[in-house]
């Protein structure tokens, strides 16, 4: 059994190298911004109650969230563990968390506030097979992996990433304490290269 958390602000780079270390570990990603906006995107009642809060860069409430993971963590695929992308964000969904799986090691991926905002400014995302990208490195607007339109998320819009920055620090933040009391935690930098910061979250946890 291995659940591995991977915390951070915004554009931190959680879900890019927590797909890496999920494939490496062959265990599932459960992204819950992820899972959010699938619901969005199927109109169930959870992503209607979800939308709001997800376009004002504002977190959804903890009981919605918690009831989501607590589902989903029952899957079989989930047997031997899993990485935990972007959930727990409070203190209350990670007091949940202890009562729905014990944690192994948590990722603290560390971004100074500018880099964050110019990060989320080129993301890009593909609506068919869900790669992430940046324009930066991006010759034109086709993923590059299935060949699909890349698009920009709604909450990646400037306003709306300073209100997640807002919200960050204010709600998620306390976390790293919360977990380096546990001595659970990995702080790693994720300023540099993605193949930097992917060795040192690898040696982080995979040695
Ligand atoms: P969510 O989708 O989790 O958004 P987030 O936490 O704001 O994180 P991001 O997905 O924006 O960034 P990331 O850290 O994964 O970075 P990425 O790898 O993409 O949540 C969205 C919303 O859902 C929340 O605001 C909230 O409303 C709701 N929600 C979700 N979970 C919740 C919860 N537990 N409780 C309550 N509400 C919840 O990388 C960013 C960009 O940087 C990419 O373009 C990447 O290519 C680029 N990049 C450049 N250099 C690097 C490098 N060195 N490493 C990695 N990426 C790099």
């Amino acid at each position: 059994m291995r659940n591995i958390i991977f915390l951070g602000p915004p554009g931190s780079g959680k879900g890019t190298h927590a797909e890496k270390i999920s494939r490496a570990m062959g265990l599932p990603r459960l992204s819950t911004g992820d899972m959010l906006r699938e619901n969005i995107r199927n109109g169930t009642p959870l992503g209607i109650e979800a939308q709001g809060y997800m376009d004002a860069g504002e977190l959804v409430p903890d009981t919605v969230v918690i009831a989501m993971i607590r589902k989903r963590v029952l899957e079989p695929d989930c047997a031997n563990g899993v990485i935990f992308d972007g959930f727990p964000r409070t203190i209350a969904q990670a007091e949940a968390l202890k009562e729905i799986a014990p944690v192994d090691a948590v990722v603290n991926m560390t971004l100074a506030d500018a880099q964050v905002v110019q990060r989320m400014s080129g993301r890009r995302v593909c609506p068919a097979c869900g790669n992430t990208s940046h324009t930066d490195w991006m010759r034109d607007s086709i993923c590059a992996l299935c060949g699909a339109e890349m698009t920009q998320r709604k909450d990646d819009a400037p306003e709306t990433v300073l209100e997640r920055l807002r919200v960050y620090h204010a709600q998620t933040k306390p976390l790293i304490d919360h977990y380096a009391a546990q001595n659970l935690l990995h702080s790693i930098d994720s300023g540099g290269p993605v193949t930097e910061t992917e060795a040192r979250v690898r040696g982080a946890l995979l040695t």
